[in-house]
């Protein structure tokens, strides 16, 4: 049987209290004429982590919202390709979040927003299909 495919945006509650330890995996594929794609790890006033896969740049740019964007940061490398399958595993540790990518560590992002127990939504959006979403 085809995997079901998600529907987008797709919100579901972090099955908290998000802390060092807990994982979310995520596997989608990015569609063939992709322009971005968002992952959030929201709380009541903003975004925690948000990861963005950006085709129009070849890069992924990470950052938190407030009231408005910080500062972002762009790890090396861009792990997405168009058309293309991907799983993605964002890993909460006491530093921040260590993101993979088909089961490569591809980035790290220290923590801004420090109350994790706060953060309790998934957002995901953009241009891919969303296959499935676990949580360890
Ligand atoms: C903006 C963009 C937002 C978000 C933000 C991250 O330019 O419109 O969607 O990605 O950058 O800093």
């Amino acid at each position: 049987m085809a995997s079901q495919k998600l529907a987008l945006p797709y919100k579901t509650v972090i099955n908290g209290p998000l802390k060092p330890g807990k994982g979310i995996i995520i596997q989608g594929v990015v569609n063939t004429d992709a322009y971005r794609m968002d992952f959030n790890l929201r709380h009541r006033f903003g975004i925690a982590f948000h990861y963005n896969p950006r085709f129009d740049e070849n890069k992924v740019v990470c950052n938190t919202w407030a009231g408005q964007w910080n500062t972002e940061y762009s790890p090396a490398g861009m792990p997405f390709k168009k058309g293309q399958p991907f799983e993605v595993a964002i890993n909460c540790t006491s530093y921040g979040y260590d993101i993979q990518v088909n089961g490569e560590q591809v980035s790290s992002f220290q923590h801004r927003f420090l109350q994790l127990d706060e953060i309790d939504v998934l957002d995901i959006r953009g241009d891919l299909q969303l296959t499935s979403i676990a949580q360890c």
